[in-house]
């Protein structure tokens, strides 16, 4: 992948750096974050540049809703004025942000443009560092690059490393650290299940999703760090598409000696990738959630039995996702929480909005519907580097 700053406007990378080699030291640099509600004061915000539509692997058409205007969409690179477009709303994002006082930093320079070669598999191009929720999890005071499932997105964890090489000098109790990078091959994939997938239907592909039956296999570790909804000492990852068992078993081993305890949890849910407009934490006590999504059968009851109140989302705005558009249109309740009653939703989610309204939130309107596109909404645009607060236990 080649690595320039001179085509990428919005990298963090300033030249005189690169020329040097030498990684900033940024005094009172601090990395920390436990949940996704506690004060929000220094955040990674995506960047649409050089996004590509890869061609379609063995996971991704299985990933995308059958009414996405993004099936069986051309591969190649996303029109400039899309990414232009994009780029407004995700600066206006971080401007607001930055308005408020919080520390917002963009991801580097790398042209997805570039052929992925393996000794595993061949792709056209990558994707893109817009949504660097999936990539990155911020565990307390260690930030791990999730293995990733998608064979177009094997090198994103590239767009963080100068970053997080910065947080690493500048923060000595941060720890960077990369999960098992997985092989990607036609053996990682069930082939035959995904050239089916084209010509299942709604109710037939719900019936694999409630048997588990996934074009992921288990041979690979695999988990994607939007998968991952942190509640203190609990964590709940979601098994699914972009998730496998193995990848579940390896967070488990790996964060349970810490202290954390992991749970999995399925939905009702198609398309079941990244847990955060199926299930999102809003404050101590309180979850929302989709709707057309219910937790399977025993799940709830953690949240119950600790009087944590569960509320379903309203009704999205829109009928359909914005053209070339993976998600579906529940990333209206994708939002970013900024402290326990603030909270930023996407503009033109005015029914949204008044829910939050009702639930005691001061609501900051971000537009960033045009920038949905390029992997998702205001969570998955976002990803954590410090809220404040430590880790409780808020399920005894
Ligand atoms: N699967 C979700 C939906 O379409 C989209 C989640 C996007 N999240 C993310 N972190 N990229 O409803």
């Amino acid at each position: 992948m080649s690595i320039s700053n001179d085509f990428y406007p919005n990298a963090s990378l300033p030249l005189e750096r690169k020329e040097s080699g030498v990684p900033y030291v940024r005094p009172g640099l601090h990395v920390e974050s436990y949940n996704d509600f506690d004060p929000l004061r220094h955040v990674i915000v995506g960047i649409a540049d050089n996004q590509h539509i890869p061609e379609a692997c063995p996971a991704s058409n299985e990933k995308i809703p059958a009414d996405s205007p993004m099936r069986g969409s051309k591969a190649g690179r996303r029109t400039q004025e899309s990414i232009d477009r994009a780029n407004e709303c995700l600066n206006g994002f971080a401007q607001i942000l930055e308005n408020r006082g919080i520390i917002v930093d963009r991801p580097g320079a790398v042209d997805w443009h570039d052929r992925i070669n393996t000794p595993d598999f061949s792709i056209s191009s990558g994707f893109g560092c817009m949504p660097p929720r999936d990539c990155l999890l911020t565990m307390g005071k260690s930030i791990l690059m999730a293995p990733m499932s998608f064979r177009s997105r094997y090198f994103e964890y590239l767009a963080y490393t100068d970053l997080l090489r910065e947080y690493f000098e500048s923060d000595q109790q941060c720890m960077i650290e990369q999960a098992p990078r997985p092989r990607l091959s036609d053996d990682s994939f069930r082939m035959d299940y995904v050239a089916a997938y084209e010509y299942l239907s709604d109710e037939e592909t719900m019936a694999r999703s409630l048997n588990k039956e996934y074009s992921t296999k288990e041979t690979d570790i695999l988990f994607d760090a939007a998968d991952v909804m942190r509640l203190g000492k609990d964590i709940f990852v979601q098994h699914g598409l972009t998730t496998n068992l193995a990848g579940i078993r390896w967070i488990k081993r790996k964060y349970e000696p810490m202290g954390y305890r992991i749970h999995t949890l399925s939905f009702a849910d198609n398309h079941p990738i990244h847990i955060d407009a199926t299930f999102c934490p809003l404050r101590p006590g309180l979850m929302l959630l989709n709707p057309h999504r219910p937790l399977f059968a025993g799940q709830r009851e953690i949240f119950e039995k600790n009087d944590w109140q569960i509320v379903e989302a309203v009704k999205p705005a829109w009928d359909n996702p914005p053209p070339l558009c993976y998600s579906s249109t529940w990333l209206s309740m994708n939002t970013l929480i900024i402290d326990h009653k603030t909270v930023c939703v996407e503009a033109s989610e005015k029914a949204q909005m008044e829910q939050f309204d009702k639930l005691d939130f001061n609501v900051i309107p971000v537009d960033l519907r045009d920038a949905y596109a390029f992997g998702g909404g205001l969570h998955c645009a976002t990803a954590d580097v410090w809220r404040e607060g430590t880790r409780e236990d808020y399920f005894p």
